[in-house]
């Protein structure tokens, strides 16, 4: 695996989970192993977001994570310190990896809105960065 500072925009992948149609109502499934490319240790999600709220702008230092939009609609924006880019989630069986050490912001949350977030480890506030400045500067201290 690249080292977290290495990271970039183009690392940040959506792909397709399988998904089993059904006549009853939809089906997906995350197991271990493809496509998401980091082994699961937390499982949370956001929902009940009032309408034009965001949720604060961070990067994690070593936390890999998987964003799926359950329901409604979502943007993420990212920013690996040189490059942005905007993703919309809105299909429940599409997932938007995110690797260490990118900036990120959901925002324009839709009404009944629900994000799944997959992560690689457990929580702790001493991988969070949530301050720009800090970020940019730990992105290209040690490159
Ligand atoms: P926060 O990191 O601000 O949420 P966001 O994902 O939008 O950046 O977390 C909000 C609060 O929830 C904060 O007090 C920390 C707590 N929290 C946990 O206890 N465990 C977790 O896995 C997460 C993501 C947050």
């Amino acid at each position: 695996m690249r080292p977290t500072n290495e990271s970039g925009i183009d690392d940040c992948r959506l792909f397709d989970f399988s998904k089993i149609s059904d006549p009853r109502g939809n089906l997906t499934v995350i197991e271990p192993g493809q496509p998401i490319p980091f082994a699961i240790e937390r499982v949370y999600w956001i929902y009940d977001v009032p309408g034009g709220e965001h949720r604060d702008a961070r990067a994690c230092r070593t936390t890999h994570e998987c964003f799926v939009s359950l329901s409604g609609a979502l943007d993420v924006t990212l920013d690996d310190g040189t490059r942005q880019r905007v993703v919309t989630l809105n299909r429940s069986f599409c997932g938007l990896y995110v690797p260490p050490m990118i900036w990120r912001r959901m925002e324009n949350f839709s009404t009944n809105a629900v994000c799944l977030v997959l992560a690689s480890t457990s929580y702790s506030e001493n991988d969070y960065v949530r301050d720009i400045k800090t970020f940019r500067r730990d992105k290209f201290s040690t490159l």
